[in-house]
Parts: structure tokens; sequence; C-alpha cells
């Protein structure tokens, strides 16, 4: 991949119409962007892992946890989700004040001056005039990218982060999936060569969209897509992953899927996308995992959710030390720090605190 194309030297006609693969190109400059999980390449991914690992580590000494502190508390972050949010919000909050940013946020339209008129991006523009760094949930897919592209065309281009757009892109989601499935897989030769399956609304589901890309950067892939067929994945990623040259399989048949499944991926019905209620027509009822499923899994498989969920994994599993969601849910704090520190340019004081100081576990 091309790196450290600028944002501010291209129109945002031309910017547009880029393939997204192209569009990651320009995210990795001064400011880096995380805008779409296609600008991440196999190494930094293997670096952010790492590093979120270091951190959780530091912080566990109150010694560990001021320093943490002192990494960026010259800086300010603005939390703009304009788009329901629990976990995404409150782990980039919680990755803030770990490294000792300020937060300000604005979790509802209403309550901005966007109610009098002013434009989406003369409400994000105001916000670059008090933050350092614009963290952001949009129900318009590719606002961020729009919000960055603007900015640096501005004098004050800061970093942008996609904390979910539209039904298209979810990149930190998918930072820290994978962050569970390095984890989880590390005693069984990480993640290279597993099934992994995605189950659900796959055509409006973000997270497995974002997902689905991370997993072409790793070897001998197999991604099983199991949906009834109108929530199937979207052609678009279909035809990323046969670029990639990733293996998949797309099926409605997921108990044939569970006995061979590293990872099952559980997503809900994303009906808020549903223009006449239509979601309510299509029989989900075969794509929910529950007890009477885990007899057929491996041993070694993992269950994940973005979450929320609703009903598509019973509570009866919760559990079983397969269902790993509610770890997964926390790692995403670890590794959105780790994402922030980086996007500073500040990890390596947190490298070197760890070499100085070899925390444990
Ligand atoms: C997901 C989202 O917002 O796309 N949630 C999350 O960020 N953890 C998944 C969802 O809402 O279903």
């Amino acid at each position: 991949m091309e790196q450290n194309k600028r944002l501010g030297d291209i129109s945002w006609q031309d910017f547009k119409a880029l393939s997204v693969v192209e569009k990651g190109s320009y995210c990795q400059g001064e400011p880096m962007h995380t805008l779409v999980a296609q600008q991440f390449s196999r190494a930094q991914l293997q670096e952010l892992c790492t590093l979120a690992t270091r951190i959780k580590r530091i912080c566990k000494r109150r010694a560990g946890a001021n320093f943490l502190k002192t990494l960026l508390s010259d800086k300010r972050a603005m939390l703009y989700f304009a788009q329901p949010s629990s976990r995404t919000y409150l782990s980039f909050n919680a990755a803030c004040q770990t490294l000792g940013l300020d937060t300000m946020d604005v979790r509802d339209t209403k309550t901005s001056s966007e109610v009098k008129g002013e434009s989406p991006e003369d409400t994000l523009r105001t916000f670059s005039s008090y933050a350092d760094m614009i963290i952001m949930r949009h129900p318009v897919g590719g606002f961020a990218e729009r919000v960055a592209w603007m900015l640096a065309h501005t004098n004050r281009e800061i970093p942008v982060l996609n904390a979910g757009s539209g039904a298209d892109q979810h990149p930190t989601q998918a930072l820290l999936d994978i962050y569970t499935l390095e984890r989880s897989f590390e005693k069984i030769g990480g993640i290279d060569g597993k099934h992994i399956a995605f189950v659900g609304d796959l055509q409006r589901g973000r997270t497995v969209r974002s997902l689905a890309w991370l997993l072409t950067l790793y070897k001998d892939m197999t991604l099983h897509f199991v949906a009834p067929e109108p929530l199937q994945i979207g052609q678009d990623i279909l035809d990323l992953l046969d670029a990639a040259g990733t293996r998949y399989v797309v099926t409605q048949d997921f108990a044939a899927v569970l006995p061979v499944a590293d990872a099952i991926y559980m997503t809900r019905i994303q009906d808020e996308w549903d223009v006449d209620g239509e979601s309510s027509t299509i029989d989900t009822s075969s794509f929910s995992i529950g007890a009477e499923h885990m007899e057929i899994i491996k041993e070694s498989t993992v269950i994940m959710h973005p979450l929320p969920r609703r009903k598509e994994i019973s509570t009866d599993i919760d559990n079983d030390p397969r269902a790993i969601y509610w770890r997964q849910m926390r790692n995403g704090m670890w590794i959105r720090a780790a994402l922030i520190l980086t996007t500073f340019g500040r990890q390596a004081e947190a490298h070197q605190y760890y070499d100085d100081y070899k925390p444990q576990n």
C-alpha cells in the first residue's frame, strides 16, 4: 500500500471516487486518521495488539496508571456520537482517560447547533477549534471521511477516528475483534489458517464488513457468511475478498458450519435500517446459538458478538469459557488506547516504560 498521501492534496470529487483500499492510503500521514479498515497492514495490527497488551499491563499498577495519564495530558478529544452507543463511546472515553486526554462530547444532535440549521460540516469544524482529535459515530456512511477531508482543507487538520459510520464501516470494532482473535488463538497458532463464521445480518452489519477485510491480511483463512438470503454479505465485500485471494463460503446452513468454525461471530438484525419493517418478515430463527450448540462446536472455538445482542445468543451460554463477548468488549478499551497513542505518535514512550519496568501479566 502506498503511504503518506495527503487529504489536503486531493479534491473531494477525486477522493470520493477512489476505491476503499486507495482511500486507506490517505489516512497514514500526519495527522493519522482512522477512517476505514482497509488502511491497516498486518504489521500495524500486530503493533497495535502488542501496544494494547503493554498498556493494559502498565495500567495494573498505580505508578504505571499515573505514568500513562501523563502521555497525552496535553491533548483534548471530542466525542461526537450522532447515533446510539454504549460500548464504543464508553471504551473510547475510558481509553482517553487512561492516557490523560480530557474529553468533551455531543451525544445527541438535538443539543448542538445543528437544530439551528448549522451544517454538519460547520458543526464538526467548530469541534476542531476546541479539540485535538475527533472521535465520531454518524448515521451517514462516509461522513467521517468527509470530515477528515474537510478539516485537511482548514488550518486545523486534526485526527478523525471513525467510531462507526452508516452501515458501511466500523474500523475500531474490527481492531478490537482482531485483538480478541489474536489473544484467543495465541496458543493454537494464531489467526492464520482459521475458519471464521459470521452469522446474522451481514448485509447491514458494519462490524462484519470491516472485520472481513482485516482477515484478508492473514494466511489461509476461510470465512463463512451464514445468513438468510436477504441479509447476506454485500457483493462489494466478496469482491474485496476475491481480489485478496481469501477463501469464503456463502451459506444459510449454520448447522454445517458449527463444527468447523474456530470463531463464531454473531450479530443482531440491524432493523434500524429497515425502510418498511421488512426485517420482521425474515425468518432468522436458525441463526442463533444456545446451549444445544455447545456440544457440537470445538473445545477451542470462541463465540464473539460486537453487542448489543438480542436473542441470537442465549444467556444460557454466557458462562461457558468459549463465550468471550464480554472479554471482547473490554479489549476494545485497550486497543483503542493503543490506537489513540499511536495516532499522536507517542507509543515509543509506553514501550520504553514497559521495557524499563517489565510489568507482569
Ligand atoms: C455495533 C455497531 O454499532 O455497529 N455495536 C458496537 O459498536 N459494539 C453493532 C450493533 O449495533 O449491532
